[in-house]
């Protein structure tokens, strides 16, 4: 079933069997949304609804970013939520999310002003925003995001829990293409060329993760040696920050951590920017 209207999604929520578990996308759905799909399916369980909304969100776009050109491809996208499961699209147009000026946003608090946030000015109060309009409308039990979009999960999570929304938020793995490039519907912005440099992205975590046992400082070092060659490489990979983060605050980690640490990369190749993460667990070391 597809609803484009907020009347259309409010005749057909009565319908929708309980539990019912949410996956905001902003469409353009690939090999990478299957992941949550499922997810939800599973969560959802042989009675209750997936309901998948489709709404590429101009709140959390900044001046000069790709909302213009941002690919969609909705009739594709319920093809694949068919195949998935799904019992209800939601696919608002602008004018239904936001039928006035929004005067009232999400501030995101201290863990959205840094990484994405000191990048991408608003861009966490517009997600906050749409996120928390999406669940009051489709209300549902639990909602899920994909890991790829790590600080963007943990402020939605911190968010369900402050505000007290009865959301249970849930992550899943971020999908990676056969290459190693983690899916994103950006990456059909990419030449050849450019996803070849791209691909320095998850080699410099992959790099930082497997030099885990020297500490934090050791990842880093060994995560910024990839970038800085894809650095010199044509097409040129130019970095935003490379960050190793305490998982619970997104706050840079000592150089005497310990335990699970997010490391974090965003990137620009050409037009197109390029995010991505991994789990580093940093084990003790002799002497510390
Ligand atoms: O990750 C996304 O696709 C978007 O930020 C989201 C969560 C659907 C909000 O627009």
């Amino acid at each position: 079933m597809l609803a484009r209207t907020r009347l259309g999604l409010a005749a057909a929520r009565p319908g929708l069997a309980a539990p019912v578990v949410l996956v905001p996308t902003m469409g353009a759905l690939h090999a990478g949304h299957r992941a949550p799909l499922r997810r939800a399916r599973e969560m959802a369980g042989g009675h209750g609804s997936v309901v998948v909304s489709v709404f590429v969100n101009p709140l959390q776009f900044g001046p000069g970013e790709d909302l213009a050109r941002y690919p969609r491809t909705l009739s594709e996208d319920i093809a694949l939520c068919a195949q998935e499961g799904a019992a209800l699209i939601f696919a608002p147009a602008p004018r239904e999310m936001y039928p006035r000026e929004q005067r009232v946003t999400v501030s995101p608090g201290p863990m959205g002003e840094t990484l994405e946030g000191a990048f991408r000015p608003g861009f966490f109060g517009g997600v906050l925003t749409v996120v928390l309009k999406l669940f009051c409308m489709v209300r549902p039990d639990a909602a899920v995001f994909g890991e790829k979009d790590a600080q963007q999960l943990a402020l939605i999570a911190a968010m369900a829990q402050d505000l007290d929304l009865g959301v249970q938020v849930v992550g899943v793995p971020t999908v990676r293409d056969s290459d190693g490039l983690a899916a994103s519907s950006r990456n059909s912005y990419l030449s050849a060329p450019e996803r070849a440099t791209a691909l320095r992205i998850p080699q410099a975590l992959k790099a930082g993760e497997r030099a885990a046992s020297g500490g934090p400082g050791a990842v880093l070092r060994a995560a910024t040696s990839v970038l800085a060659e894809a650095e010199r490489a044509e097409p040129a990979l130019r970095p935003d920050y490379l960050e190793l983060v305490d998982p619970a605050g997104f706050e840079p980690v000592s150089p005497g951590y310990v335990g699970e640490a997010l490391l974090l990369v965003a990137a620009r190749v050409g037009a197109t920017r390029l995010i991505d993460n991994m789990r580093v667990a940093i084990p003790p070391r002799p002497g510390d």
